[in-house]
C-alpha cells in the first residue's frame, strides 16, 4: 500500500491521520477535510450523500483507491448506499472495526457516544449486537461536542458538556462513535475508569498486515480555512504541515 486516502468533516480525520502516521511513519496519506460543512452530525440524508459523493469523486480524480472513511456519520448513513457506484475504490468503513475492539474485554453494558445522525441509525447498536448479542448498548447523541471541538472551545466548556451527557449513566465500557471524540476521552475517564475505545486504534489494526511502501508523505486539504487547520495541527500534534484549500465539485 503506497497512499491511503482519509476523509471526514474535520478534526476527527486529523486524529485518525496522526494516529496512523505514528503507527506507520512510511505511509503516504491524503486527507480531505470538509470543514465548510461541519458538523455533519445534524445534516440531512441527502446532504450527507452529496458530501460523500464529492469526497469520493475527489479521491477518484486523484487516483487514490484505498480510502478510509474516517467519519462515523458517513459510514452510518450513506457509505453502503453509494458503495456500488465506487467499485473502483476500496472504501473502508470504521464502525465494525471500532466495535471489534470490544472483543478484548467482557463488557456487559456499553455506552456509545456519537453524533445525532449516527445514533438515529443505531449503527453502533446493530454492529455490537451482530458480534455480541448479549451486550446492553446505550447510544447517546452528543450534538454539542463537534461544534465545540471545531470551535476550539475552552476545555472547561467541553468538559461540562461531556459531564452532562454521561451524568448518571451506568456502563463498563465506552465507545467513541465519532472520530472527533478522542479529544474528550480524558473527561470521561475523570468520571468513570472504564475502557474507552475509539476509531484510531481500529484503523491502525486494520492496516497491520499491509505492506507499507511510501515515504511518509502527508497531504491535507480543507474546504474551509487552511490557516486555521494548520494552527490546529501545530497545537494538537506539534507539527508544521502545509494545508491547502480545496473546493469539491
Ligand atoms: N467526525 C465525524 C464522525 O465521526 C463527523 C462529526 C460531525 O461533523 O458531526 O461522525
Amino acid at each position: 500500500m503506497k497512499t491511503i486516502g482519509l476523509c471526514d468533516s474535520g478534526i476527527g480525520g486529523l486524529l485518525v491521520l496522526f494516529a496512523l502516521h505514528k503507527a506507520y511513519p512510511k505511509l503516504n496519506m491524503t486527507f480531505l477535510a470538509d470543514q465548510s460543512h461541519v458538523p455533519y452530525g445534524d445534516k440531512t440524508h441527502e446532504q450527507l450523500k452529496g458530501y460523500a459523493v464529492d469526497l469520493f469523486d475527489e479521491f477518484r480524480r486523484r487516483n487514490i483507491q484505498d480510502v478510509v472513511i474516517a467519519c462515523n456519520t458517513l459510514c452510518a448513513n450513506v457509505l453502503e448506499e453509494v458503495r456500488n457506484d465506487y467499485s473502483d475504490l476500496n472504501l473502508i468503513g470504521i464502525i465494525a472495526p471500532t466495535v471489534a475492539q470490544l472483543r478484548q474485554i467482557r463488557a456487559q453494558k456499553v455506552l456509545v457516544l456519537a453524533t445525532k445522525k449516527t445514533v438515529e441509525k443505531h449503527a453502533y447498536r446493530k454492529a455490537i449486537h451482530e458480534m455480541m448479542p448479549e451486550v446492553i448498548v446505550e447510544e447517546i447523541a452528543c450534538p454539542k461536542l463537534v461544534p465545540l471541538i471545531e470551535g476550539h472551545a475552552d476545555p472547561k466548556e467541553l468538559r461540562q458538556a461531556v459531564y452532562e451527557y454521561i451524568e448518571g449513566k451506568e456502563f463498563d465500557a465506552c465507545i467513541l462513535g465519532c472520530t472527533h471524540f478522542p479529544l474528550i476521552s480524558e473527561y470521561i475517564h475523570e468520571q468513570k475508569q472504564v475502557p474507552i475505545f475509539d476509531s484510531n486504534q481500529a484503523v491502525i489494526d486494520l492496516l497491520k498486515d499491509e505492506k507499507i511502501e511510501g515515504e511518509g508523505k502527508i497531504e491535507i486539504f480543507t474546504t474551509h480555512d487552511a490557516q486555521t487547520m494548520q494552527q490546529v495541527i501545530q497545537r494538537l500534534f506539534g507539527e508544521t504541515i502545509q494545508v491547502q484549500e480545496i473546493s469539491l465539485k
